[in-house]
């Protein structure tokens, strides 16, 4: 821990300003050859399982030493890419039957501008990178809802399950992954096979100051910091894990699974008890092989035995819960002349419906007490069975009481009885849909200055923001990487409406610590200083206010926290992930995000954004900064002024450090 704050100290005394760097707009011949390529990390494993995906990235790309690359101060300046390159830009992605759009073919093209450095910079094969698939399920919901999901999807799995998550403690989530891992045991045994099972997840030790991967032993994983089961109980699994940190402030902060190399989940959530709400997506198809092709680049070193499913690409077809006739049920009202927005209101109710028949049949999926599906459409109602009222009980007071348990802590309803049509709907299926895709994750960087900026997924964000004509989207917990401040400023002149929902207080001493990029509050107090009173008509900052609130409360209380991590560009291009628009995960973390180009999916998910929870409605701040202030004009309990000095660094690496200290880490 000593070392730590040494190091983290002598850093940031020597806190780097930018350093000029030629920004290049233009996508080089070396990147159109990669994105061309057929061999990608995945590939030469394919052929030779025995190289390690290092070595493959080696042979690809060769030995690259990380510079970082500090994005231009002017960037959202930049003219645009010409239909010539757009044109480029298009031949490279694997786009299958699909057909990318303008505005997602502009970011694509930026994305593709960062690789020329570090081909791997998206932390995948490029030829991986723009591709296709298909989203039959997002949830948004507490933490362990999505985790619900991801072990049904465990126990079905036949071949392996590949797993990268940040933070890790003992907690329901981990128990439900644990119970998962059980009966995928019990399950292989009785088929007389065995099923490969790789976790990787952050949890910083002085070790990795030499080698950023490193095993963790047996008795560390089935110990009690980490809680996932010993050998001797899941006799039929091959299970490893790993932990990767790259001191100092490079954390794996991509959480995502790919499970028989034919379904993807990217999720915001980590393993462990919170208030927060989170948001998932389940993906199918080829995009599955990007994510697969990530996580070998993330695991890094030899996988003895070969992974299972190394030569069964996810390209060559298979599973499709579309297949699954009571999936397709689902949308049985869904018919030409009907409006998209009655389609949806529709499956919405049949989904309530379904929840509350369930409710009087069907035992909650509970960690300790399994009851699994075996398909996503009975999922779907047994999840919802949790949010439906019990005798006596209104429709807020039952989500008040789920809100109560998954948090762990409990907070008095304050926010009015939903209408219907608007309940809490966790689990939101989607219509058959093939949609054009790309992966815009970044690196980790493990230097504390802001010098990695150009990276694909910085890109995508700034390019959504640069190329939107309409609208911008954000929900994230924290929003004040420096970038953003011109480009959304840059955005609201030319016209576009912002509208960002951030969580009051999230993290507020860690944003507080020099070159973090300060709190929410003071962000947003900026941006609107930024604008003319005109301008700021265009600008709208949402505090995050639960389901069964009509406040937001503040994280300091643990009560209800939003984790969400989505980005919404007119109304069609959408960026879901790991990745938060603060400093840490714009210049530091390992992040995963898929971009999409999809109006009904992105409708979708606005109309779920929006369903479940209040904050559109309590949460509005004030027009002149920003700041949520109440009817009497005080702002929310435990605020911390905006103007508020920022913390010095011995008291923030201190308090950095305790905190991984207590989470198991050094
Ligand atoms: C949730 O907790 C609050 C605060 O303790 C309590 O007033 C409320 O009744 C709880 N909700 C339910 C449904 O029990």
């Amino acid at each position: 821990m000593a070392i730590f704050i040494a190091m983290l100290g002598s850093a940031l005394f020597t806190y780097a300003s930018l350093s000029s760097f030629k920004w290049k707009s233009k996508i080089t011949p070396t990147v159109v050859k990669h994105c061309q390529a057929d061999e990608t990390v995945s590939s030469l494993l394919a052929q030779n399982p025995s190289l390690s995906p290092e070595e493959a990235s080696i042979k690809l790309f060769g030995k690259k030493e990380k510079t970082g690359q500090p994005s231009s101060e002017a960037d959202h300046e930049l003219s645009p890419a010409s239909a010539q390159d757009l044109k480029q830009a298009l031949s490279c992605g694997r786009w299958g039957p699909t057909q990318p759009g303008e505005l997602f073919l502009r970011v694509y093209h930026d994305v593709l501008c960062c690789l020329d450095a570090d081909p791997l910079s998206g932390v995948v094969s490029p030829a991986l990178i723009g591709t296709h698939g298909s989203i039959p399920l997002s949830v948004i919901a507490p933490l362990v809802d999505l985790v619900r999901h991801m072990s049904n999807v465990i126990v079905r799995a036949r071949r392996e399950v590949l797993f990268a998550s940040c933070s890790w403690s003992p907690s329901d989530a981990v128990d439900l992954i644990s119970d998962a891992l059980k009966e995928l045991s019990r399950r292989a045994g009785v088929r007389g096979d065995r099923v490969v099972v790789k976790i990787i997840f952050d949890k910083a030790g002085v070790k990795q100051f030499v080698n950023n991967h490193q095993k963790v032993p047996v008795e560390v994983y089935s110990g009690e910091k980490i809680n996932l089961p010993h050998p001797d109980e899941i006799p039929n699994l091959d299970l490893e894990v790993s932990s990767l940190h790259v001191p100092l402030l490079g954390t794996l902060h991509a959480k995502f699974m790919v499970v028989d190399r034919e379904i993807g989940i990217v999720e915001s959530n980590n393993m462990e008890n919170n208030a927060n709400v989170e948001m998932m997506t389940h993906l199918e198809g080829p995009v599955v092989d990007s994510l697969y092709d990530s996580f070998l680049v993330t695991w890094h070193d030899a996988l003895d035995p070969p992974l299972p499913t190394h030569n069964s690409p996810a390209a060559l077809g298979g599973f499709s819960t579309w297949n699954e006739p009571s999936f397709q049920r689902l949308f049985a009202s869904n018919d030409q002349h009907v409006h998209p927005d009655q389609a949806d209101a529709r499956e919405q109710q049949a989904i309530v419906q379904d929840g509350n028949e369930a409710k009087k049949h069907l035992a909650p999926h509970n960690p300790g007490d399994p009851h699994y599906d075996d398909t996503i459409a009975a999922e779907i109602a047994r999840v919802q069975a949790m949010y439906s009222p019990r005798p006596g009980e209104s429709r807020v007071s039952a989500i008040n009481r789920h809100l109560n348990d998954t948090s762990k802590s409990n907070a008095e309803p304050t926010g009015p009885e939903p209408e219907p049509g608007t309940e809490f709907t966790p689990y939101i299926a989607h219509p058959k849909e093939d949609i054009p895709m790309a992966l815009v994750p970044r690196r980790p960087h493990g230097s504390p200055n802001n010098a990695d900026a150009f990276v694909p997924q910085n890109e995508a964000f700034l390019s959504c923001i640069r190329n939107a004509k309409q609208s911008i989207f954000i929900q994230t917990p924290n929003l004040n990487s420096h970038h953003l401040l011109p480009a959304l400023a840059a955005a609201v002149r030319r016209g576009v409406d912002i509208t960002y929902y951030v969580c009051l207080g999230y993290n507020d001493a860690g944003e507080m610590m020099p070159g973090q990029g300060g709190i929410n509050e003071a962000f947003a107090a900026k941006l609107y200083k930024e604008l003319s009173l005109q301008e700021r008509t265009l600008l709208h900052v949402h505090w995050y206010t639960a389901k069964d609130q009509s406040k937001p409360i503040h994280h300091q209380f643990s009560q209800r926290a939003c984790h969400v991590k989505l980005l919404i560009a007119d109304s069609r291009v959408g960026i879901q992930g790991s990745g938060n628009q603060d400093t840490q995960s714009w210049y530091h973390s390992q992040e995963i995000n898929v971009m999409i180009d999809s109006e009904a999916t992105c409708r979708k998910w606005r109309e779920g954004i929006e369903r479940n929870q209040n904050t559109l409605t309590y949460g509005r701040g004030s027009p002149e900064d920003g700041v949520w202030r109440d009817d009497q004009g005080h702002e929310a309990e435990g605020a911390t002024k905006p103007s508020a000095p920022p913390v010095s660094w011995v008291k923030g690496a201190v308090g950095m450090a305790k905190k991984l200290q207590a989470k198991g880490g050094f």
